[in-house]
């Protein structure tokens, strides 16, 4: 998708990445500026974590970028050697994952995990280090932190292992955080509690974030701006005001029709679902690659993808329905 002219900390530009046959990521463009928060939404399958991974060098075993630019403040990413993209993580752009307990080290205590982050980056001795790591904990609500250091990841609950991961991301003041569903796999309560955590630490240290979830609803909370990723592609992308108060991709509709009413009293018993599936990479359909999923298809959609169509200064949509 076509982008602002403004340069953005972050550029990604018609990025494809595969892993031998069909792109699983397929030509798409985002720009990150400084001090926002971009949420990335879709369905499981969209390619939401293979694009995320991408920035960080961190492909699974498999994938390759084919085509394709990513560029941090102009310097590419996409060719860095793999010593330079472990210095790039962690230090200007870190990554909090949807479960902690495979990010975290089972057996060494989080203060010493914390610890190391701190010794490593910021080059402080280890009696240090271990004060700022728990200054660091409290600075995410860790309670006691002075005890909490001593224990093993598997001595916390899900919420507060998640907050612990936070602590580490944020260790070397990234100038990216990327999260990736970093709240599925938490209760609601639990959930409220680490989007607050998100937007406080925002504020205070003026994080650009890339935030990433298949909830509509929770990247509302968050997100200056959102991407709709459909089956590889940005199919919309426009201000989160402006995404619901105005959403043009029928995808982006069933997505928000989907979303639990909360002022409904009575609730349906069945919430709307987007008839069928994403596609499989190698599976697409032809024209639109949504066309069997909606309700508007008509033959045009069927033969011909729909091009990319700017419709505001900030939304953009790929749909022969929408505006031109
Ligand atoms: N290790 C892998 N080997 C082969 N194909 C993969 C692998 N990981 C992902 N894919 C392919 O890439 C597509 C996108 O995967 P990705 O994990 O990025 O989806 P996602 O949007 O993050 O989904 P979810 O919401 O389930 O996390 C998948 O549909 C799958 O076809
Ligand atoms: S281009 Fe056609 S099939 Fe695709 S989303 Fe728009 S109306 Fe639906
Ligand atoms: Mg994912």
């Amino acid at each position: 998708m076509q982008h602002d002219a403004r340069p953005g900390l972050l550029e990604i530009s018609d990025l494809r990445i595969g892993f031998g046959s069909a792109p699983v990521v397929d030509g798409v463009s985002l720009s990150l500026a400084a001090g926002e928060t971009l949420g990335i939404v879709g369905e499981s399958g969209c390619g939401k974590s293979i694009l995320s991974l991408s920035i960080l060098g961190l492909l699974p075993a498999g994938a390759r970028i084919l085509s394709g630019n990513i560029r941090l403040e102009g310097r590419e990413l996409t060719q860095l050697s793999a010593r330079d993209l472990r210095s790039l993580r962690g230090d200007r752009i870190s990554m909090v994952f949807q479960e902690p307990m495979t990010a975290l080290n089972p057996v060494l205590t989080i203060g010493s995990q914390l610890s190391e982050v701190f010794r490593i980056h910021r080059g402080v001795s280890r009696q240090e280090a271990r004060a700022m790591a728990v200054e660091a904990l409290r600075a995410v609500g860790v309670a006691s932190p002075e005890t909490r250091i001593r224990n093993y990841p598997a001595q916390l609950s899900g919420g507060m292992r998640q907050r612990v991961m936070i602590a580490m991301a944020l260790a070397c003041r990234p100038q990216i955080l990327i999260a990736d569903e970093p709240t599925t796999a938490l209760d609601v309560t639990i959930q409220a509690q680490i989007l607050d955590l998100m937007r406080n630490l925002r504020k205070e240290y003026q994080t650009t974030i890339l935030f990433i979830s298949h909830d509509l609803g929770v990247i509302a909370e968050v997100s200056d701006r959102v991407a709709v990723l459909y089956s590889g592609i940005v199919v919309e992308e426009a201000t989160t005001a402006e995404l619901f108060s105005n959403p043009q991709h029928p995808y982006t509709r069933g997505l928000l029709a989907a979303l639990p009413q909360p002022d409904v009293e009575t609730l349906p018993e069945v919430l709307f679902e987007i008839p069928g599936m994403v596609p499989a990479p190698d599976d697409r359909p032809s024209g639109c690659r949504f066309h069997p999923r909606c309700p508007l298809a008509s033959d045009q959609c069927r033969t011909a993808a729909p091009p990319v169509t700017r419709i505001g200064p900030d939304h953009r949509v790929a749909c022969w329905e929408a505006p031109q």
